[in-house]
């Protein structure tokens, strides 16, 4: 299916804060099912972020450069609101474990009455990103831990930057 009018959008949003390894894996894997997908990165209104929009844009966009169908935006506001504006009729999300799972499900719902057209779809992380998440990526960087097995290269040097003053 091309990019004429039936082509199917969909949107993975998050604080991508910063993006890694398991957040890469899912948007390649909803590339695979939907014919274009919106990277949106929420911006500053949403919580604390140890990096900034742009900052949290320009790696993503870096980390998805030369991957077919991908486009990386910012968003602030209702996501559902987001999601309409790039014509988007999925929502999809990646699962690592239960308590994913129980907060992923209740804001699908919420999102689901707020505009009932969009779907949610989940996506079961897989195995090997299951334990990535940003926070503990910052966590063990900080702490002076290797965060190569985790994060794209470029984030690497921009973790240690933010984290490891000297
Ligand atoms: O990577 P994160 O921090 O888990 O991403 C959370 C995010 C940005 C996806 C979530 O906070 C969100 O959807 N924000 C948009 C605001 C919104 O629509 N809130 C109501 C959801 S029910």
């Amino acid at each position: 299916m091309g990019q004429g009018d039936t082509a199917r959008t969909a949107i993975c949003p998050g604080s991508y804060d910063p993006i890694t390894n398991g957040h890469l894996d899912m948007i390649r894997r909803a590339a695979k099912v939907f014919d274009r997908v919106v990277v949106a990165v929420a911006g500053e209104a949403q919580k604390e972020h140890l990096f900034s929009l742009e900052e949290r844009l320009a790696m993503a966009r870096e980390a998805c450069a030369g991957l077919e169908g991908i486009e990386v935006r910012a968003f602030d506001g209702l996501l559902v609101e987001a999601a309409r504006e790039v014509g988007a009729v999925a929502i999809v999300k990646g699962l690592r474990d239960p308590a994913d799972a129980v907060f992923e499900a209740r804001m699908a719902y919420m999102n689901r009455t707020l505009m009932p057209a969009l779907d949610t779809i989940f996506m079961l992380a897989d195995p090997n990103y299951i334990h990535i998440t940003s926070s503990l990526v910052k966590w063990i960087c900080r702490l002076g831990g290797d965060v190569a097995p985790y994060v794209p290269p470029g984030v690497i040097e921009k973790l240690v930057a933010r984290l490891r003053p000297r």
